[in-house]
């Protein structure tokens, strides 16, 4: 099984939502070996999600939630809680690069937002990676394995063990400059590594995902990398047939 997520960002209406949707549905034909999931924004979640139950396959498109508050509920003003989107979403990305740099999210509060996914049974998407800093000055697999320590820190063996990691190297994300397959490869077996000494072989279960400026043109090259489960995609989701075109190459691969 290969996963291929599409995160929206803070993109597209809820008009413009459900036009790539039905896009998307037209142009990606049923499969049962590649679990497509979609992360809209919170606007258009409920939106879309009504209208993928009308669909003939319902499940042919999950979806999840881009962020969530790791409380149930009370006086935060503007967040979002898992009680709240359980129903719509079956997974959250947490700990995004764009969410730890612009919004403050530490290892610490990533840590309790994994938690309150699992409390929840909803799955996270937990998003690691190095910056361009530190990836030129080698130190990519000690940010990574620092990162992981302190984000699962939590999680029970068996929760890591349904946990979706995604290796995205923020000097990646959103530049076109796509982290080399070969280190890409390196990375993914780190994560597994660093997940399997934490967590015995329950950690080694984790899925890895690769992403950071995934475009029909190098999907190939991540999908068929050793350990690798799949793809975050962010701009290239945008754009229905660039996407379809990556749904199709995950399911040329496995
Ligand atoms: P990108 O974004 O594909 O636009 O680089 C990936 C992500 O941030 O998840």
């Amino acid at each position: 099984m290969k996963y291929i997520l599409a995160n929206w960002k803070m993109h597209l209406t809820v008009a413009q939502a459900l036009l790539l949707f039905n896009r998307l549905d037209q142009k990606i034909k049923d499969n049962q070996n590649v679990e497509i999931i979609l992360f809209p924004p919170i606007s258009a979640l409920f939106t879309l999600k009504n209208h993928a139950e009308t669909l003939k396959n319902p499940k042919k498109f999950k979806f999840g939630v881009q962020n969530i508050y790791f409380r149930d509920e009370g006086a935060y003003t503007g967040e979002i809680s898992v009680p709240m989107v359980k129903d719509l979403a079956a997974y959250a990305i947490v700990g995004h690069s764009e969410r730890r740099i612009y919004f403050g999210e530490t290892d610490n509060l990533v840590a309790k937002k994994l938690q309150a996914s699992f409390r929840h049974s909803i799955t996270p998407v937990l998003c690691v990676g190095e910056n361009a800093i530190d990836h030129t000055e080698g130190h990519a697999q000690k940010i990574i394995t620092d990162q992981l320590t302190e984000d699962l820190m939590l999680l029970t063996s068996s929760e890591v063990a349904k946990l979706i990691i995604a290796y995205e190297p923020i000097w990646a994300i959103g530049t076109g400059n796509f982290a080399d397959p070969k280190e890409a490869e390196k990375m993914i077996a780190k994560i597994r590594e660093v997940c399997g000494d934490l967590y015995g072989k329950d950690g080694e279960k984790v899925k890895v995902l690769y992403g950071g400026s995934v475009e029909p043109d190098n999907a190939k090259a991540y999908l068929k990398l050793k350990g690798c489960d799949g793809l975050l995609v962010g701009g290239a989701s945008l754009n229905y047939q660039m996407f379809a075109s990556i749904v199709d190459s995950a399911v040329q691969t496995v």
